[in-house]
Parts: C-alpha cells; structure tokens; sequence
C-alpha cells in the first residue's frame, strides 16, 4: 500500500510509485450481470424509447452504444440487463466508455431500475443530475471518476433502497457537499465511498453517518474532513468493517488521544486506514478492543508509540505505520506486536534504535518487512531466511553491519524486492550459487559485494530496478550482463571499478530508461543507446574516440559525459534530442564547432515554429574544457529554462550576442556564465 522504501535517487520515485503502489482503499462494489431473458420477451417498448433518448443525449465518441438499435434492448445492448421476472430493464452498466454528455430526463422511465453505473466516463465537469433522486427502486448507483462535479443534490438521499453508492471523484474540478443530512435517509447503505468529494464544510458528517446502521464499508478518503468524531460514544455503526479516512487533515497536528475515535469499539470492524491524517502522540489504550482487526494503516503520521494493549488485537495481520516518530527500541516495539503472526509490517521512516532480536518469535510469518529508514544496527540475524513467505525485505538505510550469506537467502524463494542500500553490509555468495528468487527491485548501493562481480546476479534477469553503485566491484563487467539486464529500466552502477566497454548491440535489446554509471573504468566508444533512454549517466570513465552520429534515444533528458576522452565533433543529431534538460560534455577532447541547431528542422524548413522546437528545455549544458570552436551557441536564445552555462576553456570565438542579459534574465537565480575566450 505504500512505495518501497528503497533508496534510489529522485529520478526513479514516480516510477517506483507507479509500479509498486497498491490502492488501500477497497474497491467499489460490483454488481453482478443478471442472466439474460428469454427471446420471447425482448424489451418493453417504452423503456427501450427511453434509452434511445438517453443515447441520443450522450457524446459517445468511441462508439460504445453501436448495439443500442433495434429491438431486442435486454438481450443484445450493451450494458443493459432486464429482469428476469418482469422483463423491465433492471441494470445499466456503462463503465470506462468514453461517455460523456447530457443524461435525458427520459431516464426515469426505467422505474424498475435498480442498477447503474456510469464510472469512469467524462461528463465534463457538469453536476450530478437531480433527476437520479427521483430513480426510486435503485439499489446500487456508481458515478466514481465520470468528471461529475459542483454540489452533490441532496435529491440522491430519496434513493430509499440504496444499498452502494459510489461517487469517488479524484478527476476535474471535483464535487462537494455543505452537509451529509440527506445521507441519513438512506437506511439500507451498506457501501458509500466518497473518496475525494470536499466535506470540508460538512462538520455534521459523524452524526449523519450515525444515522446509517447498515453500513459496512465507509471511505471518506481526502474529503478535506476537519473534525474528528465527537462524543457520545453511542454508536449506531455496528455492521461497519471498513473505514478509510485517509488524507484528511483533521485539525492537526491531533494528539491521537484527544481524538475520539469510537471506531475501536465496532464489533467487526476489520480495516481502518488513517494514513496522512496528522495524528500525534501515543495510540489510545482503548483500541486494543478492537479485537477484530485485521488491516491497520497508519502510515504519514506523527505518531510516537503503540498502547500496551495493543497484544489484544488478535486478528490482526496488516500493520502499516511507517513515517511516523516511533521512536526507541525495536525489540521492545516487536515485543507489543500481537503474537497471531502479522503478514505486513511497514516501520520505515522512523526513528528506531537496537538490532533485531535473537528469535524471529512472532514475525515467521511476515510477506513484507519494512524497516528502512530507521537508526536499526546490529548483524542481520540468520532467521531472515527462515520467513519463506517474503516477498519484500527492505532494511535500507539502517546501522546494520556484518555479512549476508548465501544461507541468509538461501529458503527466500518468493523474494522479490530486496533493500540493503545504505548500511555497512557485505554479501558473500559463491561465485556460483544461483538463488531460489527472481528479485524484481535490487537496491544494494554501498553494500560490499565485490570485489569480483557478484555471479548470482546473473540468474536475475526479472530485474526491472537495480542499484549496485559503490558497491566495491572491481572487475570487467561480464558478457552476461547485457542479456540478463536487458529488461532492466533502472540501473545504477556507479562509482565502482567496474572495466569493459560498451556493447553496440544496446539501441535494440535493452529496454532501459535510465542508466548511471558514472565513475568506473569504462572505455571504448559510445554506441547508440537504448531506444526509451531519459538519463544517461558515463561521466568519469575513460570513453574514446566520437560520439555516435545517432544516439538513437530521442526521449533523451540528460546526457552527462564529462570526464572521459570522448574526441572529435559534437554530432549533428545533438540537435534532435528535443527533450534534454541536463548536458554536461565537460572535461573531454570535443572539438569543431556546436551544431548549428537553429537549421535543423525538417526539409530545410527554418520557419519560427520549428526553431522553436529545438532544445527549449535546457536548464545546463556545460562544455567546460574541450577544444570547441566557432560561434556562440546561438540556439541557446531559444532556451528560456537555462540557468546554469558553462562554455570556458575552450577556442569559441566571436562576441557574446546581445540577447544574453535576456536569457540570463529568464533563467532561475543562479545564472552562471563563463565565456573564457582563451
Ligand atoms: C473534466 O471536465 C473538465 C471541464 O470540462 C475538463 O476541463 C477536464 O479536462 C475534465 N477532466 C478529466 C480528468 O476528464
Ligand atoms: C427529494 O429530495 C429533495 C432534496 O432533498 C427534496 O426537495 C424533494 O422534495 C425530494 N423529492 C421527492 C419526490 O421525494
Ligand atoms: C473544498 O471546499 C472549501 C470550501 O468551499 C474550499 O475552501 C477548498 O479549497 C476546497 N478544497 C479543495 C481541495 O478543493
Ligand atoms: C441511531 O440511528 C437511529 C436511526 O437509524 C437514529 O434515530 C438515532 O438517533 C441514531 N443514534 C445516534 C446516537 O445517532
Ligand atoms: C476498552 O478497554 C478498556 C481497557 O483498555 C476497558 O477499560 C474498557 O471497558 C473497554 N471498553 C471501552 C468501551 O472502552
Ligand atoms: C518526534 O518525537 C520527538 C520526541 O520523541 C520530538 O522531540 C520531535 O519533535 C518529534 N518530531 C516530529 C517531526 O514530530
Ligand atoms: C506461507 O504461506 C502459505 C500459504 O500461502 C502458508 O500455508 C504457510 O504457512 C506460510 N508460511 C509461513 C511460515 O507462515
Ligand atoms: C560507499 O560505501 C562506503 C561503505 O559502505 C560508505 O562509507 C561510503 O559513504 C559510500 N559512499 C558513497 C558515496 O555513498
Ligand atoms: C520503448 O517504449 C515504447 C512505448 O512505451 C515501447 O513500445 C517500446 O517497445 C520500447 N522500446 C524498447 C526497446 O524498450
Ligand atoms: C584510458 O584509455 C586509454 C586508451 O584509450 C589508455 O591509454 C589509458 O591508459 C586509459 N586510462 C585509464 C586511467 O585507464
Ligand atoms: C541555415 O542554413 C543555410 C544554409 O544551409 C544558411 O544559409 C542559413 O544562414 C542558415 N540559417 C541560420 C538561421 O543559421
Ligand atoms: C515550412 O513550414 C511551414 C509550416 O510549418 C509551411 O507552411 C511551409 O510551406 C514550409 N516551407 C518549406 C520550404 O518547407
């Protein structure tokens, strides 16, 4: 539910984020499609007109209502469900289509439906339709992520029998609601899911949903919610099992305390999430009645401890509180766990100290263990190996010392995600041991796996993530590696001694997006690189002769090469990387005039749109110390991010054009400019 917390430069974080996030709230309730009726009675006529209406009304680019003609409505349209009883159109199902568009008024003459879901489509940004109040016999209504927005109509709460009501709205401008009265109608509400619907002003909204006995699942995630729930305990909520009141500021910072949260007295509640929620201090003693517990999150929090009675929480298998202010012995804190053996145990970003105890006691059964970014010291004990189910161990960013051996992995078969980066470890393996797991995510930087370069790593080419920077490796770096690496998006394999030359076969097989090897002792020629290359990382190494005539990765951001002997002119097709942000050549035998990227444009064709074009984004381009000559770059007019120039040490000649006080006036603060005319 939250990103790993392996330590990889900022680059790789969304990315990270992208792959590995999980949502924690629950997914919005399904309704199953109802068998199809018999021939013999196709579509009532008059329902069928209505939904012609409604079709006439909508934008339906993608043609997903091509089905919605003739006459046979309940069995042959798309997304329309009749029932089998009366024959009377019962569900209507248009999710993720593309829709948008006005909803005829001719929808309430589907009095029987009791159905409808339109998530995901695009209305535009225009209101939730008050008519939907008067669809009377609608059980389960789904309007999540359409672009609905402006004030939820309190006509909804005339929906007497609704049973799910999902109006999520994460997309466009939003929707909002003053006060949930009209909630407090809807007797039969099992599911409400609100995520993102601004309640900011809505202070009544604990005593409306009090009002809702049936209630089972509740999100209110980043509603903008202020107040906590206030007294009198008596609570109405007791069918309530999961409550995600997540990314609501409440008035924080809240001394958890102080807040009353009568949650822990629900008989089944099994999940709350109040991650991000600004609460502080000690968790309450009362909650270790909430003996039903299965899923806590608490992750983004100040919180600084857990009560002793936390043990009573007997079901509980999901704890997340990473990013808090847990502060003292981990040892003790496993001490207060519950002993029924957790799955996931999230404690990253805190600030705990001692080492890890002698006996993995309650944690055998753990999937994730999560502890990075904490002051952890101590070896890494041997029962790590015995947790068999792990799939994910991040122990970045601690004091651990010592040595992880074969043996410490060695049962780890589900292994996926492994963090060591940022301690004083050593792996030591022989040189041919393969291991039972298929990592995904490596992070090992400053971990000592060298000096030989580690041989199991060759077995790992489900690798999409690696960082085995500083790492002591001093070796050529083996045929292998670009096979069993070549899925890998994301390397880092700086500053070790690692020697070899590049591989011309890069541009076609390797899907890698971002590579850094930086400070090692490549040599050889840059080839073209792989094809959805952004960051590109060879500065101090020994690279020779030129730069490829093609580097063959358009979505080229950062080209960093200084420090190598990289010779003769910069190429032409320098001008065509129309991405790059950060070029640094400096510290190479470059020589000839820059590109005149200004005429590079297709066909010859120098019209204003297309100078435009090049190479806008820059914010630095260094040639420090090469032999370059000719004019001033005059492309750099264009570049209106630039902040950082460094041409000096070089045979440019000519006058500064007039426009550079312009540009420099553009740029950020710390405009740097060298124009050393040696
Ligand atoms: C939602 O509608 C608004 C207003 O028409 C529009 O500007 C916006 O692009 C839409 N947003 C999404 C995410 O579809
Ligand atoms: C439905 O609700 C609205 C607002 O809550 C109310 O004004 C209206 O009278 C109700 N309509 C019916 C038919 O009950
Ligand atoms: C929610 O509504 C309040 C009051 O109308 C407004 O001040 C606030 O900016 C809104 N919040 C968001 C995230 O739109
Ligand atoms: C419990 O719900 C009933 C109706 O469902 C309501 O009358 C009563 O006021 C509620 N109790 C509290 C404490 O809100
Ligand atoms: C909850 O647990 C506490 C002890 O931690 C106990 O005194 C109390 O009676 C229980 N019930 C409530 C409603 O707090
Ligand atoms: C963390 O807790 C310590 C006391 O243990 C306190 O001094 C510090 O201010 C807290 N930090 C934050 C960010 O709340
Ligand atoms: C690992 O998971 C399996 C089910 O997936 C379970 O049967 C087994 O007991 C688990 N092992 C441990 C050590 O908890
Ligand atoms: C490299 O690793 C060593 C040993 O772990 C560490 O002391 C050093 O700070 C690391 N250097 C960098 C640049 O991370
Ligand atoms: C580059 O990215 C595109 C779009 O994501 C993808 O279709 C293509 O296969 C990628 N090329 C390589 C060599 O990975
Ligand atoms: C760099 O490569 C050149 C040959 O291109 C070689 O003569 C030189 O010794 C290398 N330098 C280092 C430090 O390896
Ligand atoms: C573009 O190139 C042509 C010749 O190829 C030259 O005459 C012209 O001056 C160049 N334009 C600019 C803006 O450099
Ligand atoms: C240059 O491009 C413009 C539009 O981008 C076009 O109208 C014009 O015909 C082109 N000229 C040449 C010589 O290709």
């Amino acid at each position: 539910m939250t990103r790993p917390n392996l330590v990889f430069p900022v680059i790789a974080t969304t990315w990270c984020l992208l792959l590995l996030q999980a949502g924690s709230s629950s997914p919005p309730p399904q309704t199953a499609p109802a068998p199809a009726l018999p021939p013999s009675n196709p579509c009532i006529a008059r329902e069928r007109d209505a939904l012609l209406d409604l079709k006439a009304g909508l934008q339906d680019p993608s043609n997903y209502l091509a089905s919605w003609q003739g006459d046979n409505c309940c069995d042959e349209w798309e997304g329309v469900v009749c029932s089998k009883r009366n024959g009377h159109v019962a569900t209507l199902t248009l999710e993720y289509a593309g829709i948008g568009g006005k909803i005829s008024p001719s929808l309430l003459a589907l009095r029987h439906l009791k159905s409808m879901s339109l998530a995901g489509n695009d209305f535009g940004g225009e209101p939730i339709p008050e008519l939907f109040g008067e669809l009377k016999s609608m059980r389960h209504l789904t309007l999540g992520d359409a672009n609905f927005s402006g004030l939820v109509p309190p006509h909804l709460g005339n929906l007497s029998r609704l049973i799910d009501l999902d109006l999520t709205s994460y997309k466009g401008p939003g929707l909002y609601s003053t006060n949930l009265a009209w909630l407090s109608r809807l007797a039969n509400l099992q599911h409400l899911y609100l995520g993102g619907v601004n309640l900011s002003t809505a202070f009544d909204w604990a005593h409306s949903l009090n009002m809702l006995p049936s209630l089972q699942h509740l999100s209110l995630r980043n509603c903008g919610l202020r107040n906590a729930i206030p007294p009198p305990l008596h609570m109405n909520l007791t069918s309530l099992e999961v409550i995600d009141l997540s990314g609501n500021p409440f008035h924080s910072p809240v001394a958890v305390e102080k807040l009353f949260w009568p949650f822990w007295d629900f008989p089944r509640l099994e999940t709350i999430y109040l991650e991000s929620c600004g609460l502080q201090g000690i968790l309450p003693e009362y909650m270790g009645n909430s003996t039903s517990l299965v899923n806590l999150g608490l992750n983004f929090n100040d919180l600084t401890g857990l009560p002793t009675t936390f043990k009573r929480l007997s079901n509980l298998k999901f704890l997340y509180l990473a990013q808090n202010n847990i502060s003292g012995d981990i040892e003790k804190l496993l001490d207060k766990l519950p002993d029924n053996g957790l799955y996931v145990l999230e404690l990253y970003g805190n600030n705990l100290e001692g080492s890890l105890p002698a006996q993995k006691g309650r944690l055998g059964s753990l999937y994730n263990l999560r502890i990075s970014d904490n002051k952890i010291s101590g070896d890494i004990p041997l029962w790590i190996g015995e947790l068999t189910n792990l799939t994910s161990l991040e122990l970045d960013s601690n004091n651990f010392h010592g040595v992880i051996t074969q043996f410490h992995l060695a049962n780890l078969a589900s292994l996926k995600i492994l963090g060591l980066s940022h301690n004083t470890l050593a792996i030591v393996a022989d040189h041919n041991w393969v291991p039972p797991f298929k990592l995904m995510i490596a992070g090992l930087k400053s971990c000592g796996l060298g000096p030989k370069f580690p041989g199991w790593l060759r077995s790992q080419d489900t690798i999409t993530m690696m960082d085995i920077s500083n790492t002591s490796i001093a070796d050529s770096i083996p045929d292998w590696f670009w096979t069993t690496f070549s899925n890998t998006r994301y390397f880092v394999l700086s500053g070790n001694q690692i020697s070899g030359v590049l591989p011309a076969m890069m541009n076609e097989k390797m899907v890698a997006e971002v590579m850094d090897f930086s400070n090692n002792l490549l040599e050889g020629q840059l080839q073209k690189v792989p094809e959805n290359l952004t960051y590109l990382d060879l500065s101090k190494n020994n690279l020779s002769g030129p730069l490829p005539l093609d580097f063959g990765a358009p979505f080229l951001e950062s080209l960093i090469l200084f420090e190598n002997s990289l010779s003769g002119k910069i190429p032409q097709s320098f001008c065509q990387l129309k991405y790059l942000e950060f070029v640094d050549l400096s510290a190479n035998l470059l020589q000839g005039p820059f590109p005149n990227c200004l005429n590079i444009s297709q066909a010859g064709n120098t019209s204003r749109a297309d100078l435009l074009g090049v190479h806008q984004n820059i914010i630095m381009l260094n040639l420090n110390d090469n032999n370059l000559s000719g004019m001033f770059p005059l492309f750099l007019q264009k570049c209106q991010n630039l902040i950082f120039l460094d041409l000096a040490f070089n045979r440019f000649s000519g006058s500064l054009p007039a426009w550079i006080d312009e540009l420099s006036a553009l740029a950020l603060f710390t405009v740097t400019i060298k124009y050393v005319h040696r």
